[in-house]
């Protein structure tokens, strides 16, 4: 009895083992958004304008937003915004200022204010106090990475002159890695620490940047920062 037990769950094994993985894909395919198929944004920049004045008291005018706090959003790639701002509704996390902003906007107006941001022109807010030896480190970290302490090149995604990914002009996948070129410093080290302790993880790309934060220290972070920061159009 105890053998014939034992050999029936022996070849029920198999099929357990494949009942607990699919479980698991099931898990993890709703456990984050996929991003990896995503479509081209065209939206109408015209009808996005008229709903963006709300946006100018903390983005600034056009997007160059002139307090550090607030990310610039001129010239940021269509689809990186729209899919951000679709984040911020779907978490709807009371603690984010972003929060009331997206309440009520529909598909199409989010469609419509990322073709406007993006085709603005973005204006650098040069710090005057960006210290050259910390711009330095930045740069060369952002281009080369630091393998002993497992940083790797930024460059690879966001491109050799921070303005995007590589292959952005093929597929729209690639414009959601965002630019960082002339972003402000302190919303850079801001983001990277989120990503770092976790912060942000519901979607394909998020999960892609938590793993390149991990060991990217608040001094890294301020360096690699400081050159973004800096560079101009
Ligand atoms: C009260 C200030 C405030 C207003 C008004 C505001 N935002 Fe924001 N926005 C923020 C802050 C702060 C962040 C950074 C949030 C974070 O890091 O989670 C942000 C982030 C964003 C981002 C993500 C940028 C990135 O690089 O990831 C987008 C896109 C955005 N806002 C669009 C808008 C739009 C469109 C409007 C108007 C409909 C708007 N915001 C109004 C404060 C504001
Ligand atoms: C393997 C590809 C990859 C590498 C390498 C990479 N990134 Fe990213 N990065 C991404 C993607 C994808 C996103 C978009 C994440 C999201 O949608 O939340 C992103 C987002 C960011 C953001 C948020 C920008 C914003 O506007 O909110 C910052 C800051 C950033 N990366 C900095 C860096 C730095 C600094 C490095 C190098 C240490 C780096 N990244 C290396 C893929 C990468």
């Amino acid at each position: 009895m105890k053998m014939t037990m034992n050999s029936r769950l022996a070849r029920l094994a198999p099929l357990l083992a494949v009942l607990s993985s699919m479980t698991f894909v099931a898990n993890a395919a709703t456990d984050f958004v996929d991003l990896r198929h995503v479509t081209a944004i065209h939206g109408d920049a015209a009808a996005g304008e008229t709903k963006v004045t709300v946006c100018s008291a903390c983005h600034g005018t056009q997007g160059n937003a002139v307090v550090p706090q607030f990310p610039v959003l001129a010239g940021q790639r269509a689809e990186y915004i729209y899919h951000a701002l679709r984040g911020f509704q779907r978490r709807a996390d009371p603690a984010s200022p972003m929060t009331p902003q997206v309440k009520d906007l529909s598909d199409s107006d989010m469609r419509n204010i990322a073709a406007y941001f993006s085709a603005a022109a973005r204006h650098a807010a040069v710090p005057a106090t960006v210290d050259a030896q910390l711009a330095n480190d930045g740069e060369r970290l952002f281009r080369e990475g630091d393998a002993a302490r497992g940083i790797p090149p930024c460059q690879g995604c966001h491109g050799v002159r921070a303005d995007g990914h590589p292959l952005s002009d093929r597929t729209a996948f690639y414009r959601l890695f965002p630019l960082l070129r002339g972003q402000h410093a302190d919303y850079i080290a801001a983001r990277l620490a989120s990503y770092r302790d976790d912060k942000i993880h519901d979607t394909s790309n998020a999960r892609i940047m938590r793993g390149v934060a991990q060991n990217i220290d608040d001094a890294s972070a301020k360096s690699i920062a400081a050159w973004l920061s800096q560079l101009g159009e």
